[in-house]
């Protein structure tokens, strides 16, 4: 029996054993997850029949209703994409019914700044009459995932919801994740559920017309997970620096793909998809991500965050014996080379009392699952482990070191 299973078994036994003043029964049971991960292009084409089949293939026999909420910003590089969906949904008309144009809501992180925004999603969701057997669609970024993910995880305690991740970064790690959320209290991610959709289709297609600034962004998470689970993969992304830093389509499919499939691995095997121990073994470094998001005021994209959480708790794995010298500067040199800029101001951005605020992030990543502190560093790479500590000396001296060698 696997150790946590086993102080659970212990934990119940101890309550059962001292429920002295009164009768205990445990209540349990276990609810599978399962959900389709598509690849595909051009999604919409009628003869595509990705999203037919995930309308259709637990009752074949009806018309779906589907209610459509698109990203903003997607609308303005695709304007066309309302006809698009129009148009699949007339050809397939016997099986499919949009009860109402694509809604188009705020981009980015404007849609998980105000929660005005999730009720007037729940609205529409209630004024069309959309029940737990027809589907919420959300097309667009990670952000706007994720607040639509919460508007369909909360209406009727939970609808269909089918994600179509149109960024890097939402294809290859939020898309096919069970997290939503939106930011509160000056906290990202405070008000949220875990809920897995019902599916996740990646239109490759959607990468075309990303900014140069959303490709370079969303390969953050491929870094990151190829440096704490998977050596090859981050070989892979060295040998291929030169294709993904000009976007070449091959490399970029692959790497969106991998990363994809990493982000699956650890959610359906790591043994704690809901995150109720202290470890979020996805999130190196995050924390420090997470607070640079906030003190920049969201000018920094996550991706672009995470790739300076990442090069300093790679130095800090460094300075604390974890990693050899040089593995700090090699990682520095790959998320160059793919764009990113690994310094910012906000990394020396201090409080009233003189402390660096990004600080502030291992209080807050810590709150926000409970238990002890767990932050994950490397003792190689391609490997990731946890600690429970973090010196803020080292941590300064990290930044420091990431300042001196932004020339
Ligand atoms: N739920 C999770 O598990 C999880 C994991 C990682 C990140 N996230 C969240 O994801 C968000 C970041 O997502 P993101 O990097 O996709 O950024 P984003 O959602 O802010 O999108 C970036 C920009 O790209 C535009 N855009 C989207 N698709 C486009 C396309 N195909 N062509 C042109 N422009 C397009 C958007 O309008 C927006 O302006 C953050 O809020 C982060 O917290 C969630
Ligand atoms: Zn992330």
């Amino acid at each position: 029996m696997p150790e946590k299973d086993q102080q659970k078994e212990a934990g119940v036994a101890a309550i059962s054993a001292a429920s002295t003043n009164g009768t205990v029964s445990w209540q349990r049971f276990s609810v599978p997850f399962e959900y389709p991960v598509y690849f595909t292009d051009h999604l919409f084409a009628p003869e595509n029949k990705v999203l037919l089949q995930t309308l259709t293939h637990l009752e074949s026999d009806k018309r779906h209703r589907v209610i459509v909420f698109v990203d903003s910003g997607l609308l303005e590089v695709r304007p066309q994409l309302p006809t698009e969906i129009q148009g699949y949904i007339n050809y397939h008309s016997d099986s499919i019914e949009l009860v109402t144009p694509p809604i188009a809501m705020p981009a980015g992180e404007k849609i998980k700044a105000e929660l005005h925004f999730i009720e007037q999603m729940q609205k529409a969701i209630a004024d069309y009459h959309i029940d737990r057997h027809s589907y919420v669609i959300a097309i667009g970024g990670g952000a706007l995932l994720d607040a639509v993910g919460l508007a369909a995880a909360t209406s009727h305690r939970g609808i269909r919801h089918i994600r179509i991740p149109t960024t890097v970064l939402s294809q290859n790690d939020s898309g096919v994740g069970v997290k939503n959320g939106v930011n509160l209290f000056g906290q990202k991610n405070y008000t949220g559920t875990f809920a897995p959709p019902f599916a996740v289709l990646n239109d490759y297609d959607y990468i075309r017309s990303l900014s140069q600034r959303d490709k370079i962004a969303g390969m953050a998470e491929a870094v990151k997970v190829a440096l704490i689970r998977d050596t090859e993969f981050y070989e892979w992304l060295e040998q291929n620096a030169d294709n993904l830093a000009i976007f070449d389509e091959n490399a970029m499919q692959y790497m969106i793909k991998r990363c994809a499939e990493l982000h699956m691995q650890q959610i359906a095997h790591g043994g704690d998809p809901f995150e109720s121990g202290s470890a979020r073994p996805l999130d190196y470094g995050h924390w420090a991500a997470h607070k640079l998001e906030t003190i920049t005021r969201y000018h920094l994209r996550h991706g672009e965050a995470v790739a300076i959480g990442l090069a300093l708790d790679t130095r800090y794995s460094v300075l604390c014996g974890l990693l050899p010298e040089g593995a700090d500067e090699r990682v520095c040199f790959l998320l160059e080379h793919l764009g990113f800029k690994l310094w910012h101001a906000a990394l020396e951005s201090t409080t009233t009392d003189g402390q660096l605020e990004v600080l502030k992030g291992l209080t807050e990543f810590r709150e926000h699952l409970g238990g002890a502190l767990t932050i994950t560093l490397l003792d190689a790479l391609g490997r990731g482990i946890e600690v429970h500590k973090m010196d803020d000396t080292l941590v300064a001296q990290s930044i420091e070191w990431l300042k001196l060698r932004r020339s």
